[in-house]
């Protein structure tokens, strides 16, 4: 008997999409009494007007379950159905267990397969590429992706080239399977030999022995730079992979990093004026792997982003990692 092997949907599609957002509001005001800064200078050099930080109760695991509920209620699924459990996250700050094994016991999700993956602000699209492969094989029928992130915790307040960058949150999708075409190839890859332009300080050992709590150090130039030339074009090589004229495009959702970055690859790669473009940083900040969904959620709530509309969604991040596809919006 040959082996039999596994064999799933034709294709895979975002069935459902969720937010959660935590409750304190922190605007540049209150940002410039930690760092020698302007309200002004802020909004100028990264488009934020305001971010969110987690209050008294709020964690990665409470806003990944508030996520994710609203994601299965959007796809309209209950918590068995989903059989894979995939979070990306850099802040649930210990080393084991995953943070998806326990999302997946305290959403009901029972004996689901879960695995956290660490790939920073392209966390989230590293995940959808995962998930769009496991329902394709057969792997999976339902999985859950969750992008989420604490970032106030690992930002140092007295850093004024980070604290008024980094915010918390969570998004999730729900991918199943599809009669038709609704996610394109991935466009994904990595740069280690710049892994040190977004990292930790210090190993948490070190922290430990030092006394000294382990923060996350950036440099902003040189992501500026890596941003706007290498993953634009990365942009454009979804575009091109998913058989897609910049025409046929109707939303552009880059990782919300900086309002700047997303000028200069919507002048890279050459959008016509009808691409509604996500702009979520201006009031929720750079909350990494989680900003990619909270911004298709918040699209798809205004109205901004329809059902059966196509998004090249595209993160990049600490690594350096990069991951992009076209979604339809479900
Ligand atoms: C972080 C970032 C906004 C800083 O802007 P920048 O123009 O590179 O800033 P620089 O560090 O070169 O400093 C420029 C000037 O602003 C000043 N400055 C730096 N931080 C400041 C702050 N928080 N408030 C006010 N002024 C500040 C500097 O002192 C310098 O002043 P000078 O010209 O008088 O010497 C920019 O580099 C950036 O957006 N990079 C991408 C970061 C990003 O998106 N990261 C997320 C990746 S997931």
């Amino acid at each position: 008997m040959p082996l039999r092997t596994s064999t799933g949907a034709a294709y895979a599609r975002i069935e459902g999409i969720g937010a959660s957002l935590p409750s304190r509001v922190v605007d540049n005001t209150e940002m410039c009494t930690y760092i020698d800064s302007t309200d002004e200078w802020i909004q100028q050099r990264t488009g934020i007007r305001e971010r969110r930080w987690v209050a008294e109760g709020e964690t990665v695991e409470s806003m990944s379950l508030d996520a994710a509920h609203k994601a299965l209620a959007h796809a309209g699924l209950q918590p068995s159905d989903i059989d894979a459990v995939i979070v990306s996250t850099v802040t649930h700050l210990v080393q084991t267990p995953s943070l998806a094994a326990i999302v997946a016991a305290k959403l009901g999700a029972k004996g689901a397969a879960a695995f956290d993956i660490s790939a920073a602000c392209a966390g989230f699209c590293y995940g959808l590429a995962q998930a769009e492969s496991l329902v394709r094989s057969g792997a999976a029928h339902h999985a859950l992706v969750i992008g989420v992130e604490s970032l106030s915790e690992i930002t140092d307040l007295s850093d004024r080239s980070t604290a008024f960058l980094f915010s918390d949150g969570a998004g999730a999708a729900i991918v199943g399977p599809s009669d038709v075409p609704a996610m394109g190839p991935v466009v994904w890859g990595s740069d280690g030999d710049q892994a040190d332009v977004i990292e930790m300080d210090r190993t948490w050992a070190d922290a430990v022995a030092s006394g000294k709590p382990s923060f996350i150090t950036m440099q902003g130039q040189a992501v500026f730079r890596w941003a706007t030339g290498f993953i634009a074009d990365a942009a454009k090589r979804v575009l091109e992979v998913s058989g897609l004229s910049p025409e046929e495009l109707d939303l552009f959702v880059p990782h919300q990093a900086n309002n700047r970055i997303t000028d200069s690859m919507l002048r890279h790669l050459k959008l016509p004026k009808t691409v509604k473009v996500a702009r979520t940083i201006q009031s929720f900040g750079n909350n990494s792997a989680a900003s990619i969904p909270i911004a298709l959620d918040s699209m798809i709530a205004s109205g901004e982003a329809k059902s059966g509309e196509q998004a090249l969604v595209i993160g990049f991040g600490a690594g350096l990692v990069y991951a992009g596809q076209i979604v339809t919006i479900p």
